[in-house]
């Protein structure tokens, strides 16, 4: 019997944003204790073949404004996770990243580290882990499908083999020795996952989670798994994600006639499945030690007609990594953290073509525009629940279907690794910030403070490590950044494949820019001076 497990539900971006920013703020001191004792895995083994991207993802531009990578920022926030232990316990700290290749990425993800320093990660705290393919079949009969006469066609089989890599490369036994207590699995292009890890870990840690599921608010039959308790006849329990074309046919058959509706919120009472989940490592170890890390695996083939017989192309067994939680007994602690859509799930998964189509469906189009929309929202929404006047998003018309665009923010993860840097950083000034419709910002600098910002333009701040600055005050009105979109000739090849895939480019007409390059206590005082003090 299905129904929406017991969760978590930090902050709602709905709510007055002084009662819900406090509880918040309080998980993240907590998660901030646990933030030492953590290790971060991505599974980056998939093909990425609805995206068509020509790179491996994590070398897609998270957003223009910045022009960083996915792998740069969630490596930015490592980094920033570190500075903050370190700061906590007073010792240094560093922060195991894992990385689950396949033979389709292997290569990719390490020139990509390799020419670029590895992100200023430790390469010893970088581990990449390889993920074998799968024999393919080509037929309801399970014929093998054949690459050549002497060759077995193969496949990736899911991101759900990182559980069995992570325990036979011996790294979770070393974990455990070394004291670590939690291990956090995202994906590999939603660069919004980092931004609210700290309060998560506060829930986790606080409730003695042993499985906490990342989620968003869903409507009802969205396309997204869902979090769902199931319960046996004989009062067995687990919570588990159930895929959406699950959860309609198993609500109508246990006595739910209408399947999935929306509550009086107009939202599905189950929550979304973000596909971030934190995992207690003592019990993960355990687990891995008598499974070995298998899961549950199911095919998905996709038929060429109604006789379901022959495929429209050779299917695979595939397994994934949510589905730990169903090897899980009934006594665990498996529960989920909701938070706002703002924060949610916004991957970078499908071509242009693909994006348009499912935005004129009124589907999450999940391309490369929905997914830097995203990263400025999630950033102007931090800034406004502190007190900040951000401009509401505008309407764009973008080849991949119409898109919502607010200021364009990008707050650095050493600025801005967590809810209560950023409101440390803010002070009692948020209220004095005020971003103007279509302006853009991007600070990056781990000590910054700005007393008032008054943004109608483009403002570019960067203040290197061991450096501080005060701004007492700034007003900016220039020209600014605009997003443009491609002509044909540009869409049809005369512009980078990064821009081609999300349908517009940015244009810098003029940007404001304010450096510090060098150690030191630095002010920007009112008349606009920089001097260092
Ligand atoms: P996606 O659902 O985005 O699928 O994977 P994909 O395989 O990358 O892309 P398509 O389906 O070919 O278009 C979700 C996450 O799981 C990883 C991906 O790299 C991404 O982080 N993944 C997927 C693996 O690590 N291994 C796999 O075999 C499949």
């Amino acid at each position: 019997m299905p129904s929406v497990p017991t969760g978590f539900q930090p902050f709602s971006a709905q709510e007055e944003a002084s009662t819900c920013l406090e509880q918040l703020l309080e998980y993240e001191d907590r998660g901030l204790e646990e933030l030492g004792d953590c290790c971060f895995v991505i599974p980056a083994g998939g093909l990425g073949e609805r995206l068509g991207f020509s790179g491996v993802k994590f070398a897609l531009t998270a957003d223009l404004t910045s022009g960083c990578c996915v792998l740069a920022v969630y490596a930015s926030y490592i980094k920033a996770f570190e500075a903050l232990a370190q700061a906590r316990r007073g010792k240094p700290c560093t922060l195991p990243l894992v990385i689950m290749a396949s033979s389709d990425t292997e290569t990719g993800i390490k020139e990509l580290l390799e020419r670029n320093n590895h992100f200023d990660l430790e390469p010893s705290q970088v581990s990449i882990l390889l993920q074998e393919k799968v024999a393919s079949l080509a037929d309801s009969n399970a014929t093998l499908a054949m690459e050549g006469p002497y060759q077995i066609a193969t496949k990736p089989h899911g991101h759900g083999d990182v559980h069995f890599l992570l325990h036979s490369s011996g790294l979770v036994a070393k974990w455990q020795a070394e004291g670590r207590k939690w291990v956090l699995f995202f994906q590999d292009t939603n660069t919004l996952y980092l931004m609210t890890f700290l309060c998560t870990l506060g829930v986790s840690a606080r409730h003695g989670l042993e499985v906490n599921f990342v989620a968003m608010p869903r409507c009802a039959k969205e396309a997204v798994g869902a979090i769902t308790q199931l319960r046996h006849s004989d009062g067995r329990s687990i919570v588990v994600n159930v895929e959406y074309n699950q959860l309609e046919p198993l609500l109508k058959a246990t006595g739910h006639p209408e399947g999935d509706v929306n509550g009086p919120d107009g939202l599905s009472p189950f929550p979304g499945n973000c596909n971030e989940l934190l995992f207690s490592l003592p019990e993960y170890a355990a687990e891995l030690q008598s499974s070995g890390g298998q899961l549950v695996e199911f095919i998905n083939p996709k038929y060429a007609d109604s006789s379901r017989t022959a495929f429209k192309s050779p299917t695979r067994l595939e397994c994934m990594m949510q589905d730990y939680a169903k090897v899980l007994g009934p006594q665990a602690r498996v529960s989920f953290t909701r938070y706002p859509l703002e924060f949610g799930y916004f991957p970078c998964k499908n071509d242009i073509a693909t994006a348009a189509r499912l935005a004129s469906e009124g589907t999450p189009p999940h391309g490369a525009a929905s997914s830097e929309a995203a990263v400025y929202h999630a950033f102007g929404t931090m800034l406004s629940l502190l007190g900040a006047k951000v401009a509401p998003a505008e309407l764009r018309q973008w080849r991949g279907g119409p898109q919502l665009m607010g200021p364009a923010v990008v707050l650095w993860p050493d600025f801005a690794p967590c809810f209560a840097e950023l409101r440390r950083k803010l002070g009692s000034s948020a209220s004095s910030w005020n971003l103007a419709p279509g302006c853009s910002l991007e600070i990056q600098g781990q000590d910054i403070r700005i007393d008032a910002l008054d943004l109608a333009g483009a403002l570019k701040i960067r203040v290197v490590s061991g450096a501080s600055l005060h701004i007492q005050g700034l007003r900016v009105q220039n020209k600014g950044h605009e997003f443009v979109a491609l002509s044909e000739a540009e869409q049809s090849g005369e512009a980078p494949e990064s821009l081609r895939i999300r349908g517009y480019r940015l244009v810098a007409h003029e940007t404001k820019v304010i450096e510090v390059l060098e150690p030191g206590a630095f002010v920007l005082d009112l008349d606009g001076e920089l001097k260092k003090v």
